[in-house]
């Protein structure tokens, strides 16, 4: 089935075809990149603007890369050097790169819902790279594929997702696409970062009080980062606490199966979430995924790309 989505806003407006459509794309470009082949052109002469008003990484960089190795120009614009601190709204930010022909915005921003917004009101594609509390598609996509690449499979496999669930558009991604996918979904937090109705994020989806019990017979397990910046008020009692009731070292880690893979989007907080052990440990993938960010990234702006090509051509 041909992708046929000019944006890519989130998980939920995506089916198991197109999320197998990204995942099968991404694997040739990761292949080609191993592979050390010369840069693609396919996107060649296209524009590309990262629009990023919250910190990152991983994630713009990743989305420059990807442009770049596609053959396309990448501009990047930060909050802080925008117009928006001089009072521009984002839509009239979006609107003046539409005109100046830009073929993709690739937008990170603190409000839930802000790309679907702007993509109602743009000619331009947009692909959301974070939008607050509610989803980071590309992200979700990038660990599906590290699973399957490590793991052969994503049907009937455990993944324990464990944290900040209730601020962690990383764990709505992640639990919407791998309900799709058919994997068992189990949530686990201290009951003040967990979701009221975990249950909402997919009939796969289960939550735990303990770690423990969250990770026994795991095949994948998924650490989360306390997100500081979206917490309103005291709801954890101390780091070391939350350290140690929540946090993954060896002793907790033992709980899933023996050949679990251990995953964390970055950035980690090194002795709050994930012991350093841990984290560098054999079982850690983390490295893996920031590598499959750029090969899924690829795929993502040329689906978005294409299928925008395809719907002027019809117009
Ligand atoms: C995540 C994000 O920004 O949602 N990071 C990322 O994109 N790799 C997770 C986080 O910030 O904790």
């Amino acid at each position: 089935m041909a992708w046929t989505h000019r944006h890519l806003l989130g998980i939920a407006e995506l089916s198991r075809d197109d999320i197998l459509h990204v995942l099968d794309g991404a694997e040739r470009w990761f292949d080609m990149e191993r592979g050390d082949a010369t840069h693609a052109r396919v996107l060649h002469g296209r524009t590309i603007v990262n629009v990023f008003f919250e910190s990152s990484t991983r994630t713009r960089t990743s989305f420059e890369v990807a442009g770049k190795r596609l053959g396309a120009d990448v501009v990047n614009i930060a909050l802080q050097t925008s117009s928006v601190t001089k009072g521009e709204t984002l839509l009239d930010t979006v609107r003046n790169l539409e005109a100046l022909r830009a073929d993709a915005l690739v937008l990170r921003h603190a409000a839930s819902g802000a790309p679907h917004f702007v993509a109602s009101a743009t000619r331009t594609s947009i692909v959301n790279a974070g939008d607050g509390a509610h989803e980071h598609p590309t992200q979700a996509l990038l660990d599906a594929f590290t699973m399957r690449r490590s793991k052969g499979r994503i049907d009937g496999l455990v993944v324990t997702i464990c944290g900040d669930v209730l601020h962690s558009r990383v764990a709505r991604s992640n639990a919407l696409l791998l309900g799709a996918l058919g994997a068992e979904v189990r949530l686990c937090g201290p009951r003040t970062l967990m979701p009221r109705h975990p249950e909402a994020l997919g009939p796969t989806v289960k939550a735990f009080e303990k770690i423990e019990q969250a990770l026994d017979g795991a095949d994948v397990v998924m650490m989360l980062r306390i997100q500081a910046e979206r917490l309103a008020g005291a709801t954890i009692a101390s780091t070391r606490e939350y350290a140690r009731t929540f946090g993954l070292n060896a002793r907790v880690l033992a709980h899933a199966k023996p050949d679990a893979i251990v995953m964390h989007p970055g950035p980690i907080n090194r002795g709050v979430e994930i012991d350093p052990r841990v984290a560098d440990g054999e079982q850690s993938v983390i490295l893996d995924q920031v590598e499959a960010g750029v090969a899924v990234r690829m795929a993502v702006l040329e689906c978005v790309i294409t299928a925008a090509d395809a719907e002027r051509a019809r117009a």
